[in-house]
């Protein structure tokens, strides 16, 4: 569906349900994009840097202010309502609530005010795909929440407040890549963003003949958020360890391969992989800016196969089914680059394909998933799109 006829629709839902105490002068939309990550995975709460882009799947509020103290969300594709005082933050059974009220935790939290409003969202990122619906969800409401309560935030501001609202209302300990790429989006240009200084350079994505195609394994296994976690405090372990010989190291971002392999023995396995897979990954994003700058995409496709090898044997956060889609591609000449996208255990893979090539590179891919795992295989072709803005 186009853009424009995702938020009639939402736009329509918002009169159906609030159009008797609407003031239609005061109604405005924002739109908040999901994200896709090119190189650069679980190295961002590991300081280091990461290559994600904003894409055209995207979260929309259609948002008014009240004159009271209530706050009504109506989640659109849901048809399920949560109203509650402004100034009552109680965590309620709704789980798809807990992103705002996090957000307005925030607020309060910066020591900001805001009334009562009401609201009607939804919009087309996937959810549980690993397209950080939930980052679209915290940036949207907040940059609309800034702009009718005038907030004088800015939009760094609006990715730390949202990466916080997840950690502390919603209890996922996420890094600050998801919100940063929702919210610092740009038109055909993926951004390297520095997670230990927060500076970002935006690199033009040269698509050439190609496409990004998503392949999603419409699975999520349930250690998803255990291992998430675990993974960060095994990150923790080898810094602890490599502090006793450079007792200036902060994080992973200060540790380069070749410390890892000369400590291998005293960081022990899983431990020592982990940290391998950390720092070479941080260096892999780093050269494939400089092949995005030479034109390179034969190149950057093979740094897509490395970060998947990685992410499989050393990170151990793939899944069969990611890992059977990735080797599908391995000799197709059609397709320059894949691997799993996001945290892991489930979620999509991202393939960089031949444009001509496309449809047969779907057809072929939804057949032999089907074949290993009886799953009818959703492909999303994703154009990079701008970051967070208004609708006007
Ligand atoms: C999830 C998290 C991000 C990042 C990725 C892995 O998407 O929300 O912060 O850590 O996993 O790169």
């Amino acid at each position: 569906m186009q853009q424009a006829d995702i938020i009639e629709g939402i736009k329509g839902k918002y009169f159906q349900k609030f159009g008797e105490t609407s003031n239609p002068d005061k109604v405005r939309t924002f739109r908040s994009p999901g994200r896709i990550n090119l190189i650069g995975e679980h190295t961002d709460y590991n300081n280091g840097f990461v290559l994600p882009a904003s894409v055209d799947k995207a979260v929309y509020f259609v948002i008014e202010p009240r004159e009271d103290d209530q706050v009504i969300l109506h989640a659109a594709d849901l048809d399920e309502t949560y109203t509650f005082n402004v100034n009552d933050l109680s965590k309620p059974d709704q789980a798809w609530s807990h992103y705002q009220l996090g957000i307005i935790e925030q607020i309060y939290k910066k020591g900001l005010k805001i009334g009562g409003f009401q609201t009607t969202f939804g919009g087309d990122v996937p959810v549980g795909a690993g397209l950080s619906s939930s980052a679209a969800l915290e940036c949207c409401l907040l940059f609309a929440l800034n702009e009718l309560f005038d907030l004088g935030l800015d939009r760094f501001n609006i990715v730390k407040m949202s990466q916080k609202a997840e950690n502390e209302y919603v209890g996922v300990q996420c890094g600050i890549m998801d919100q940063f790429a929702s919210a610092f989006g740009k038109e055909e240009s993926v951004i390297r963003l520095d997670c230990r200084s927060l500076e970002y350079e935006y690199f033009p994505f040269p698509m050439q003949d190609y496409l990004l195609v998503l392949c999603d394994t419409s699975v999520k296994h349930s250690l998803a958020s255990s291992e998430y976690n675990t993974r960060r405090l095994e990150c923790e372990k080898g810094i602890s360890i490599l502090k006793k010989y450079y007792p200036d190291i902060e994080s992973l971002r200060d540790v380069t391969p070749e410390i890892v392999a000369e400590h291998k023995d005293e960081l022990g396995d899983p431990v020592n992989r982990r940290c391998k897979f950390i720092t070479e990954e941080i260096q892999r994003v780093q050269d494939a800016c400089d092949l995005l700058v030479e034109g390179n995409l034969v190149e950057f496709g093979q740094k897509m196969y490395a970060t998947h090898q990685g992410l499989q044997h050393e990170y151990e956060v793939s899944c069969p089914e990611l890992d059977f889609l990735v080797d599908q591609t391995i000799n197709d000449p059609a397709v320059l680059g894949a691997r799993m996208m996001g945290g892991g255990f489930g979620g999509c893979t991202i393939n960089l394909v031949k444009k001509e090539a496309v449809d047969d590179f779907e057809q072929k891919m939804k057949a032999a998933y089907l074949q290993a795992y009886q799953i009818d295989l959703p492909c999303y072709k994703v154009k990079i799109t701008t970051g967070t803005e208004e609708i006007l």
